[in-house]
Formats: C-alpha cells, structure tokens, sequence
C-alpha cells in the first residue's frame, strides 16, 4: 500500500555536507520526498521524540547527539514505504549494514548513523505529526 514514513539526516550527515547525497539514494529507491525542513532540534525536542528509548543507556548520548547541530527531517511516501525506508538506510549498527545501503556507505557508528526511519505505521504517524503540519506534506 502507498505510506508514509518520517525520516531524519542526522547531525553527523548535516555536518558533513550529505545531505544530497543521501536524498540521491532516498529517491533512487522510489520514495519521494513529500516534506522537508531542516531544524536545529532542543534537547526537549529530541528527548520527546526518543521517549520510548528514555531508559536506555545511550538515551543521554542520543539526545546531546541529535541536538548538537541541525537535521533534516522529512516525510517520504510510497509503496511500502516504513520497510522500504529501513532496507535502504542499512542496519543500525552500521558495521552490520548491507553494501549499497545509506548507513553501510555514510554512518560512522550506533550513534552518528546518518539517518534514522520510522519502524511502524503508528509511530510514523506519530514521529510526522511531532514535525510537520498537516499542510507542509504535499504529495
Ligand atoms: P535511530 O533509528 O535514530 O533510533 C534510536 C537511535 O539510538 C539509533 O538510531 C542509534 O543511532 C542510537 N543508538 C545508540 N546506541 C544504540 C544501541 N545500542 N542500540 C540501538 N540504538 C542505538
């Protein structure tokens, strides 16, 4: 079915100019980039957005690291778009991603993986709805 799934370019892709790059093979998969903004996130952002990881020991690290410097938040829709995001960004740990995937090519580790993609309709539906108005996603 058509989806939607939210996505982020990290601070370690920001910073690094990837951006384009990285949207290059977004698009190259089918997936059209239907809402786009770049946000320099607060910790409160950030530590909202990765709630559901707050007991975590990497959620500190996880919240400095996605409020240091800007991002790209996005908003991609096609068929199957929630898994089709996850095989083209590669696997998280980025030493475990498959060749020609975005985190395999551009991540540094765990943290700085470059991107990040919903995992289900329901929290991509929630992740959209924390960054973009129902107007700024037009398809
Ligand atoms: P992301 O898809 O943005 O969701 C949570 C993020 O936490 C994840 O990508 C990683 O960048 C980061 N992270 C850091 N350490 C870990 C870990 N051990 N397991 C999972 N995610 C981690």
């Amino acid at each position: 079915a058509l989806e939607r799934t939210f996505s982020i370019l990290k601070p370690d892709a920001t910073r690094r100019n990837l951006t384009g790059l990285i949207n290059a093979k977004i698009e190259a998969a089918g997936l059209r980039i239907v809402a786009q903004k770049r946000v320099h996130m607060t910790r409160a952002q950030a530590e909202t957005f990765y709630a559901v990881h707050k007991e975590r020991p990497f959620f500190g690290e996880l919240v400095e690291q996605m409020s240091a410097a800007p991002v790209v938040v996005q908003v991609l829709e096609g068929e199957n778009a929630i898994l089709r995001y996850r095989e083209v960004m590669g696997a998280t740990n980025p030493e475990k991603a498959d060749a020609g995937t975005i985190r395999k090519e551009y991540a540094l580790n765990m943290g700085e993986n470059s991107v990040h993609g919903s995992d289900a309709p329901e929290t991509a539906a929630q992740e959209i709805a924390q960054w973009f108005a129902g107007n700024e996603i037009v398809g």
